[in-house]
């Protein structure tokens, strides 16, 4: 067997993005966002699903765990202090855009929400923990999606722009890895999460996603060139939602639909944020969908001009297609569709577990691009149980975390350029499909339940001590 060997300088850490995991909804000056209006528990991805959303707060009906959190937001210390003593290299972690812009549409920043992300840096910094921030994480300004619709919208292009520019002047000495936006290519299959709307029906729903996705391909750029030139040795990367879309059996039909699904899903973004063009099969794809995207004078050079440096992505799961399924093909729960894969087994919320797909992934992405991918995001959602004296024995999520790491190990051994890992959700936190605080992905355990009880006290779980172990020995201990 090959013995794995991760880079000396590999970025080992955790990730987390503000709107899961802050609380202070309304705060510090801070305005509502996304986040505040998406209810708890199953019923968000009902509510994420449907058309019209109204994007109104409604407690007599829901409850909203966003709007605590984990309260981050006031023991932000107690965690990075954590942190530290895993011994992580970098936290990735998102700003919530409405702590800086609390409209998204003003022309001042609020100073407080500036002031309290400085603090955060300087934690991490005492720590030596180098920060690697989304600019946005599913976390739109409500006013910026109920005055403009969202991104369908041009003008959140500029919005956008003065927001990211704001980031970096103020966190020029601070911050050096930045990612523009969550989980692009995920806007079509949720618009709500990526792209701040709710389609009116399914017939506008690919336009507008596309729309909408063109403005934050020209916002992404415009964010690459301001921030290459405040900060000459930013590294901004584009991040995706990769999963690798394996065709269910050798027919060529299914060949070709798998083939389709991946070009569209998988690399369109990808196409435009780094080799600067939209590919050629976009071409075909948009005419058969009507989709007619609005561009304008200037676009396409920008575009071309200002590609990310790097990709970063999140994984949990590969995809099976076949051109014609039936409904009890489907595999129920993968966020992103396609049938049931009977050589995988799945998560309790029936996301298939697949680390070999990690390592096709890697492959893939590297063969495509040739430049530094970086996993930002990747973990297993599960139902802890805390034990009588406290304990909490987490072996399924080491298992989990454990068989990626050496995917990982084995990409770098294929000759990937893997800049690190930041798994998903390091300390438990509110879950961004379902709202569930039960579905949890941490090393660190946080008393905080489905019904908003809960003493917030922080506790270490077996994993924590295992991870700890991995970043120390540099993952040769696995
Ligand atoms: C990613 C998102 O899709 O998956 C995160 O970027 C999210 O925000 C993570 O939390 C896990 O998904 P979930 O729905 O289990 O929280």
């Amino acid at each position: 067997m090959t013995k794995l060997t991760f880079p000396e300088n590999f970025l080992w850490g955790g990730a987390t993005a503000a709107n899961q995991l802050e609380g202070g909804y309304n705060e510090g000056g801070k305005g509502l966002n996304l986040a505040d209006v998406l209810p708890g528990g199953k019923i968000r991805l009902e509510v994420i699903a449907q058309t019209g959303f109204d994007f109104e707060i409604d407690k007599s009906k829901y409850v909203y765990p966003n709007h605590d959190g984990i309260d981050f937001y006031h023991r932000y210390k107690e965690d990075i202090a954590l942190f530290a003593e895993m011994g992580f290299k970098a936290y990735r972690m998102s700003i919530a855009w409405s702590r800086i812009f609390p409209n998204g549409d003003e022309l001042e920043p609020n100073e407080e929400g500036l002031a309290f992300y400085d603090k955060v840096f300087d934690e991490l910094a005492k720590y030596g923990i180098e920060p690697v921030v989304t600019i946005s994480h599913y976390e739109t300004p409500l006013h910026l999606i109920k005055e403009y619709g969202g991104w369908r919208s041009r003008e959140l292009v500029t919005f956008f722009e003065r927001y990211a520019t704001v980031l970096f002047k103020r966190y020029k000495d601070k911050v050096k890895y930045w990612l523009t936006f969550n989980e692009i290519n995920g806007a079509t299959h949720m618009p709500i999460l990526g792209l701040g709307f709710s389609p009116e029906n399914q017939e506008t729903k690919l336009q507008d996603s596309f729309q909408g996705l063109h403005h934050q391909f020209v916002a992404s750029s415009l964010a690459v060139k301001a921030g290459h030139e405040i900060i000459p040795d930013a590294q901004i990367g584009c991040m995706l939602i990769y999963a690798p879309v394996y065709a269910f059996d050798s027919n060529p039909e299914n060949i070709l639909h798998a083939l389709k699904e991946e070009q569209v899903f998988n690399y369109l973004c990808g196409d435009v944020q780094v080799r600067g063009a939209y590919p050629t099969f976009a071409k075909r794809y948009f005419k058969e969908n009507n989709i007619n995207l609005k561009i304008e004078d200037g676009d396409l050079e920008l575009l071309k001009q200002y590609p990310v440096d790097f990709i970063s992505l999140s994984y949990y799961m590969s995809r099976t297609e076949k051109k014609v399924k039936t409904d009890e093909e489907k595999a129920q729960g993968n966020l992103i569709g396609g049938i049931k894969n009977p050589f995988l087994n799945a998560s309790e919320w029936g996301w298939e577990i697949d680390p070999t797909g990690l390592r096709i992934s890697l492959n893939n992405l590297y063969d495509r691009y040739q430049v530094p991918l970086f996993v930002v995001e990747n973990g297993l959602g599960a139902y802890d149980k805390v034990e009588e004296d406290g304990s909490i024995n987490d072996d399924y999520r080491i298992d989990y975390l454990r068989e990626h790491i050496k995917a990982m190990g084995e990409a770098i051994e294929d000759g990937v350029e893997l800049m690190g890992y930041t798994s998903w959700g390091c300390i438990d936190l509110v879950s961004a499909s379902s709202g569930e605080m039960s579905k949890r992905y941490g090393y660190i355990y946080v008393d905080k339940h489905d019904d908003g009880s809960g003493t917030f006290d922080r506790s270490k779980k077996k994993s924590f001590y295992w991870y700890k172990d991995v970043i120390a020995t540099n993952g040769a201990n696995l």
